[in-house]
């Protein structure tokens, strides 16, 4: 029996290579037709250099050279909100960038004169009727439908030489070195419907988890955006039913048979309150956009909204990839750890967590709902310790600067005092965190296999002050707490 299985086995075996080996001849001949046939056509052509040699140290990438002349924004907003949140359009809205879009109201809000020549802001259009289409869900608002075909209208403006249309909410800011890296991944020749969903586990329940939420962003691929702005408006009379805008684009797009490519740099932001936790464990996918911001804590301490939000961008300023990156080391002699959400906060734990606790979301926010259910979230949570004596200790960004060697230099301090004792071992004398890095390049490679860095606590130069390099780790480092 048992030699019978063994034979059997052998003879299955050389079944296998021949199979391996046609499939390989196979393959083979398709690969050589199609790089043969393709070379009258440049976009195959791409794609045929790209499989020709595909090394990994390769720098070759499809559109690497994308940038803010290559995308149209559209961004919606309303005549009474506009007012306020042009602040925030005007955070990431680059004057003297030839950037191009639209912000789209239903009407120009009065006194206002349409400025063309303010280059710190996108020029107003403004939107098409839409009386003509059904709203039928209940307590909703029926602009959903005006700002859905945002889509239609920002396609509509015809502009040329368009890679990507990104749509966004006026509450929306959008790092834009970020969302740049972020599409050079994709081939903008293909169709492309990029974004992420809500952090909320029932707002994907009752969207979509297929869906780009809106207030996050939505990259959509200029020749995508094209077909869905001609088949648009026949598509969303199927849809009166639907709550937002956003649910509009999907259900069309799923007509389309086009589905969402997840992008966790985007963020919807449906928490409340404190989105500590949210920004300080931020995925390793570069940060793209934030929302929000506006119904939220500051996300600084002692800061106002805006002011908040300005002192973010500084650091993006200098780093605008490392921002919010996430790096964790261990002090052995006094078994802290220490997590540096770069540009944003330290956090300094009194005893050692293992690496995957400490890359946990924080619960320092509290839910968007008030149900039972709308205490889950999609994604990895750690405890609120609401004793601020055994709470980690937080230090928030001071101030950047430019140091030797071109090192980048965030110093970090605390914000909130507290009354707690200290011991001896107690970081809680630290008063200032300073952390030097270099500027994170992120070449292809880094992109699409993106690996956290390491950093070492130094040793330090005065009692109250800790000193943290971030650097790349060592082929085979390994982060972890040192015995
Ligand atoms: C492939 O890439 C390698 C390394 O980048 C380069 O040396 C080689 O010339 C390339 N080959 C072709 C056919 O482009
Ligand atoms: C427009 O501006 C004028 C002069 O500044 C002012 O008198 C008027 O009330 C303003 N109208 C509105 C609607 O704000
Ligand atoms: C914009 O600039 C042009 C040329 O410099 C000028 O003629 C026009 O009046 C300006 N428009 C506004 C609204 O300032
Ligand atoms: C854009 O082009 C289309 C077709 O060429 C034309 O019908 C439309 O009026 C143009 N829109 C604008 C704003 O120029
Ligand atoms: C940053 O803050 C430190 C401490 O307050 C100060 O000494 C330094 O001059 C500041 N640097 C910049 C560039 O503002
Ligand atoms: C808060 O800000 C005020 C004004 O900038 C400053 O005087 C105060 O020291 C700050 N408080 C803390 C705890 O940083
Ligand atoms: C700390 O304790 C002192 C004295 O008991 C008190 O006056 C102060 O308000 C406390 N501060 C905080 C932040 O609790």
């Amino acid at each position: 029996m048992y030699s019978s299985k063994v034979s059997n086995n052998k003879n299955q075996c050389s079944n296998g290579v021949k199979n391996i080996i046609m499939i390989i001849s196979f393959i083979l001949i398709i690969y050589l037709m199609c790089f043969n046939f393709s070379i009258p056509n440049t976009k195959s052509l791409h794609t045929s250099v790209t499989l020709q040699n595909d090394s990994s140290s390769s720098s070759l990438s499809l559109s690497s050279d994308t940038n803010l002349e290559h995308i149209v924004f559209g961004i919606a907003s309303n005549e009474n909100a506009w007012s306020a949140r042009k602040e925030l359009v005007k955070m990431w809205w680059k004057p003297g960038r030839n950037m191009r879009g639209c912000v789209f109201l239903e009407k120009m809000p009065p006194n206002y004169t349409n400025n063309a020549n303010d280059s710190s802001l996108p020029p107003i259009c403004i939107s098409g009727d839409t009386s003509r289409f059904k709203y039928t869900f209940r307590g909703g608002t029926p602009s959903a439908i005006r700002v859905a075909r945002v889509v239609t209208e920002t396609v509509a403006l015809n502009h040329s030489n368009v890679r990507w249309y990104v749509f966004g909410d006026d509450d929306t800011v959008f790092f834009t070195e970020n969302l740049l890296k972020t599409l050079s991944k994709y081939d903008h020749g293909l169709w492309y419907y990029i974004g992420s969903n809500s952090e909320h586990f029932l707002m994907n329940k009752a969207f979509s988890y297929e869906m780009a939420f809106g207030g996050a962003g939505i990259a959509i691929s200029s020749p995508l955006a094209k077909v869905l702005g001609t088949v648009f408006d026949a598509c969303i009379e199927r849809y009166p039913h639907l709550f937002g805008s956003d649910a509009r684009i999907y259900s069309c797009l799923a007509e389309l048979g086009v589905g969402l490519t997840h992008e966790p740099g985007f963020h919807q932001l449906d928490v409340r309150g404190n989105m500590f936790g949210v920004l300080a464990a931020h995925t390793l996918r570069p940060l793209v956009s934030l929302h929000h911001l506006e119904m939220n804590d500051p996300i600084f301490p002692n800061m106002t909204k805006m002011k908040s939000l300005e002192h973010l961008y500084d650091a993006a300023k200098y780093d605008p990839h490392r921002i919010l990156q996430q790096t964790v080391c261990y002090d052995r002699w006094f078994t802290w750890t220490v997590s540096v959400s770069w540009g944003y906060a330290v956090q300094v734990f009194s005893y050692n967590i293992f690496l995957p606790d400490a890359l946990r979301i924080q619960e320092s926010y509290f839910p968007w709902q008030t149900s039972d259910l709308a205490r889950h979230y999609d994604f990895d949570t750690r405890p609120y310790e609401p004793d601020p004596c055994k709470r980690q200790l937080v230090y928030f960004l001071h101030n950047v600067s430019t140091g030797i060697k071109g090192q980048i230099k965030t110093i970090y301090r605390k914000k909130t005092p507290e009354n707690c004792t200290i011991t001896m071992v107690s970081p809680r004398r630290l008063e200032e965190i300073r952390v030097v890095s270099q500027k994170l390049e992120i070449d292809r490679k880094r992109l699409l296999s993106p690996r956290r860095q390491c950093c070492d606590v130094l040793s330090s130069t005065s009692r109250n002050v800790m000193d943290v390099a971030i650097r790349e780790c060592k082929e085979d480092e390994l982060i972890f707490i040192h015995p």
